[in-house]
């Protein structure tokens, strides 16, 4: 059964949530800053969204939980960041082909791994022909059974993302939160 995000914010059960950006997205942005407009796919509260922002780019944050954007929306506005309550799988037309990065973070691990080619479709639609997708994948989550988050193997990865991607680097990151360490990948991919 698919979990429902919205209740688990109204409940405040978000053990996901750490109260600040992903610090792989840091660690990239120390060395790589990212411009033009970005696209947050799962955004949550939107922690990443704001310190995209702070390095300069025009950032959407995109959930379908209706509580994680209102928060998200309540907060102080850091620079060029907006958010928007949708679905990332019918997003709008007006949003379709614009985006020059898309940054993922816990966004596919959350999604029923029978949907995957559906997310894969749904980044390639939102990116500018050559856009990029930066994402951290969460490879192997503890309690791998009863996901999510739902974990993904390096070959699944490189199969599910071939046809419209290419990979331009992928790395183990130094950073990562505390029972995260050794268990991620992050990837730079191009739409091709
Ligand atoms: C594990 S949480 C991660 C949130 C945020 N990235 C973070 O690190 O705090 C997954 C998020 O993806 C959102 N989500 C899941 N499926 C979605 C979909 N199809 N469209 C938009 N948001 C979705 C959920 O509402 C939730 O906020």
């Amino acid at each position: 059964m698919e979990l429902d995000w919205e209740q688990r914010y109204q409940a405040l059960n978000t053990p996901w949530d750490k109260g600040e950006p992903t610090p792989v997205l840091l660690e990239f942005l120390s060395n790589h800053p990212l411009s033009g407009k970005i696209l947050v796919v799962g955004c949550g509260y939107g922690h990443d969204v704001r310190a995209l922002a702070k390095h300069g780019g025009q950032v959407v944050g995109v959930d379908f939980a209706p509580s994680a954007i209102a928060l998200a929306q309540s907060l102080p506005p850091i620079a060029n960041e907006t958010y928007l309550l949708a679905d990332i799988f019918h997003l709008p037309k007006e949003l379709h082909s614009s985006f020059d990065w898309v940054w993922e973070h816990t966004c596919f691990c959350a999604i029923d791994p029978q949907k995957r080619s559906h997310y894969v479709e749904a980044v390639a639609v939102a990116l500018k022909p050559d856009g990029k997708l930066l994402a951290i994948f969460f490879l192997n989550p503890p309690n791998l059974e009863n996901g999510p988050p739902y974990g993904v193997t390096v070959g699944e990865l490189d199969q599910l993302f071939a046809k419209q991607f290419t990979l331009l680097r992928e790395w183990q990151p130094k950073s990562a939160y505390p029972g995260r360490e050794g268990r991620e990948e992050m990837r730079l991919m191009q739409k091709n």
